[in-house]
């Protein structure tokens, strides 16, 4: 109960900051008249069309007239309670890079148009819409991977999905830049992905074993479900695995780094595990999904690879665990930690926070030796859909014997609209069961070894 209402506090105290904010100062600077010429069509091509357009990632467009009419009141709204552009980060704590924030004047206008009737206005103030690549954002792969085509029928559900994707490649070699591109990007929700590295000699044949497991129906355990992907070895024993190689999310494609940063060994004989591939529901038609991984060969090995860490569900170094046991039980709101003192000074380049339906907030900080604090990130508003890899704007240093602390809070009652359940029943982790409805508490660090000067780089993509 006292922590019921440490978090509403907490909420108070962001809500008036957003109010004051709607109704100061911006309101002068909205238009007496706005249309969606002049005004609105800007808006929804810097913040909305990447999306929202005919073969984008969401389920209806936003570049017409008519269609931004059919949808403006939806859109007013979206808008306003900032749940659209998807950016679940407050960007009061915490700015990364790509952030998608709408202004508060941009929402006005929106809100404005949306209660003014809509018009449409002179017809020669339109704007083109801005292009956007297709197959990669990144120019041309050197090599593209098919991933197991995926049948969908018509009007299903969620799917959770461990798929395999099996390479050989002549020799050993090197990438810069391995992204996953969907095939039906309105249906593809996200993809985290790994790497299975071989020695070449303990596994004769990469393409062995299933192909595709449904996580909601296949898998007891991860240990099972390798087996049956054929992961281990001739011998048994397990290969490296190198996580979180290949993420997508809409408008989120692939890490690329600046010149001499990140990168990755491509060992001859390799996997690509995505883990908990998630396609989203389907309209009236069935579909076949056919999506690829393309992979950017690098030239030199890289000299500062990416690592990795996470605590909390199978944490890296078993030392972090989520604290207390994540055992939610119904009707109740359940706040979790994990910590972890980092060993060696390192540069942190992205993080990801990650839960599952129950996710309520989450917040992240690190605590340095001296007693100071680098905040990492805070979502107020925990969304399943939107679990970003957040990029830094210049890699951020956390000195050696810093405590990285991830704090989360479970809504497992029937005012979170997004329980599984009805009536809510106990929910908890199960063998680092990655099904939506058990839960997971984790966050995922990739880092470098810190080098003297890496806080004044830039992670913008070049
Ligand atoms: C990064 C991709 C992305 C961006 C950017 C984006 N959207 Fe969305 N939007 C989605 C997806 C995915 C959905 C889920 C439903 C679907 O697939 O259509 C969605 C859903 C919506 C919905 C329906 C909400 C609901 O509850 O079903 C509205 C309205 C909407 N978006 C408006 C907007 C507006 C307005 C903007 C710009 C200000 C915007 N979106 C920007 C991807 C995006």
């Amino acid at each position: 109960m006292m922590r019921m209402n440490n978090k509403t506090v907490l909420f108070a105290g962001i809500i008036p900051v957003l109010l004051y904010a709607a109704c100061g100062s911006s309101q002068n600077d909205v238009p007496a008249t706005v249309t969606f010429t002049e005004h609105v069509a800007p808006i929804l091509y810097s913040n909305c069309t990447f999306c929202h357009r005919p073969g984008g990632s969401a389920h209806f467009s936003l570049v017409t007239y008519e269609d931004a009419r059919r949808n403006g009141g939806a859109a007013a709204y979206v808008v306003k309670e900032r749940i659209m552009p998807p950016w679940p980060a407050d960007p009061h704590y915490t700015t990364f890079l790509g952030q998608r924030v709408m202004s508060d004047r941009d929402i006005a206008i929106i809100e404005k148009w949306s209660t003014e009737g809509m018009p449409q206005g002179p017809a020669d103030k339109m704007l083109a819409l801005p292009k956007y690549p297709v197959g990669s954002e990144n120019g041309t792969p050197d090599m593209r991977i098919p991933v197991q085509p995926f049948f969908l029928k018509a009007n299903s559900n969620d799917r959770f999905l461990l798929v395999k994707v099996p390479f050989e490649l002549p020799a050993d070699t090197f990438a810069s830049l391995i992204e996953f591109v969907p095939g039906k990007s309105n249906i593809v929700h996200h993809v985290n992905g790994d790497m299975v590295k071989y020695e070449f000699d303990k596994k004769k044949n990469v393409f062995d074993g299933e192909r595709v497991l449904d996580m909601a129906e296949d898998t007891a355990s991860l240990l099972q479900a390798f087996q049956r992907l054929g992961l281990p070895n001739d011998d048994g024993t397990y290969p490296v695995l190198q996580k979180s190689v290949v993420n997508y999310l809409p408008g989120a494609v692939g890490q690329k780094y600046p010149e001499g940063i990140g990168g990755y060994f491509l060992p001859r004989k390799g996997v690509f595990l995505l883990n908990d591939m998630h396609y989203g529901f389907t309209n009236k038609d069935d579909v076949w999904d056919s999506s690829y991984i393309n992979v950017f060969f690098a030239k030199t090995p890289p000299n500062r690879p990416v690592q990795e860490f996470q605590i909390g569900t199978l944490s890296s170094f078993g030392t972090a665990p989520v604290l207390p046991d994540l055992i939610i039980q119904p009707n109740t709101i359940k706040p979790v930690y994990s910590k972890y003192t980092i060993p060696e000074d390192i540069s942190i380049l992205t993080i990801n926070p990650h839960m599952h339906l129950l996710g309520k907030s989450f917040k992240a900080y690190a605590l340095k030796p001296d007693g100071d604090t680098i905040r990492l990130i805070s979502i107020p508003r925990w969304d399943f859909n939107w679990q970003y890899f957040y990029t830094f704007l210049k890699m951020l240093k956390i000195p050696k014997g810093s405590t990285i602390i991830a704090e989360g809070v479970y809504d497992n009652t029937r005012q979170n609209l997004n329980n599984p359940f009805s009536p809510p029943q106990l929910v908890r982790d199960r063998n680092g069961s990655m099904k939506a409805t058990d839960e997971m508490f984790q966050f995922i660090v990739t880092y470098l070894p810190y080098q003297p000067g890496d806080e004044n780089i830039s992670l913008e993509h070049k």
